[in-house]
């Protein structure tokens, strides 16, 4: 049998990579045989990718921003994500495809169906299940700043990250059949107890 495919969504400080751990020990619990990954980066391109999107002093486009986001996306899938999937592997990937709706979509404004037709002419295969991390961007990148230095994206206006969490939660609305969405404006224990909820009733 496959394993599934779990992506975690969100905008900067969103909560995503701390409810990582709560994922993680539901599915150990369980004895789910599972990977966690994470793009951009998850690939054996991953690391020169990831650092030269996340880099300040990088001078691109947001086409081709999109193009790496994409290139790295592919690396992944082919290298990491579909041969775990596979083999019965199931695999949580900390952002996916969704990311580069909000971002390079919502964010940068590239028109959406540009985005559409590179994720058909790659072949790229939908998440079973997208938890997305909700909360108003002030208050996440207040998170955001808390924890280290802001890169690329973080470094960004106000008005970026609220047309990137606009298109989330657009994209929410229109895929209701994998999208579960998380308040993620509450305190750490409440944002657990949401995710529990959501991973406990997908895995039933
Ligand atoms: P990362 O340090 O992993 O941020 P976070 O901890 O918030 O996930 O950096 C990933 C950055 O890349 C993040 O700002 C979102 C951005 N991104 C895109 O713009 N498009 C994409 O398709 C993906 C996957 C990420």
């Amino acid at each position: 049998m496959k394993g599934n495919f779990i992506t975690l969504e969100g905008i900067e400080g969103s909560g995503k990579s701390t409810s990582l751990n709560t994922i993680t020990e539901i599915l150990t619990e369980r004895h789910i045989d599972f990977i966690l990954t994470k793009e951009p980066g998850g690939g054996p391109l991953g690391k020169d990718l990831r650092a030269m999107l996340l880099s300040k002093s990088s001078e691109i486009s947001p086409e081709v921003e999109l193009l790496l986001m994409m290139a790295d996306r592919k690396n992944h899938i082919d290298n990491l994500v579909m041969p775990n999937i596979n083999k019965g592997v199931w695999v949580i990937s900390d952002r996916y495809l969704d990311s580069t709706y909000a971002y390079q979509g919502g964010g940068r404004q590239i028109n959406t169906s540009k985005i559409d037709s590179l994720a058909r002419l790659l072949d790229l295969p939908q998440p079973d299940l997208t938890l997305l991390f909700d909360l108003p961007p002030p208050m996440a990148l207040d998170r955001a700043k808390k924890r280290s230095e802001l890169d690329r994206f973080e470094s960004e206006p106000m008005d970026f990250h609220e047309r990137i969490r606009d298109a989330y939660l657009s994209l929410n609305e229109d895929n209701p059949e994998r999208f579960r969405l998380i308040d993620s404006s509450v305190d750490f224990l409440e944002v657990k107890k949401q995710v529990e909820t959501v991973v406990l009733d997908f895995i039933v």
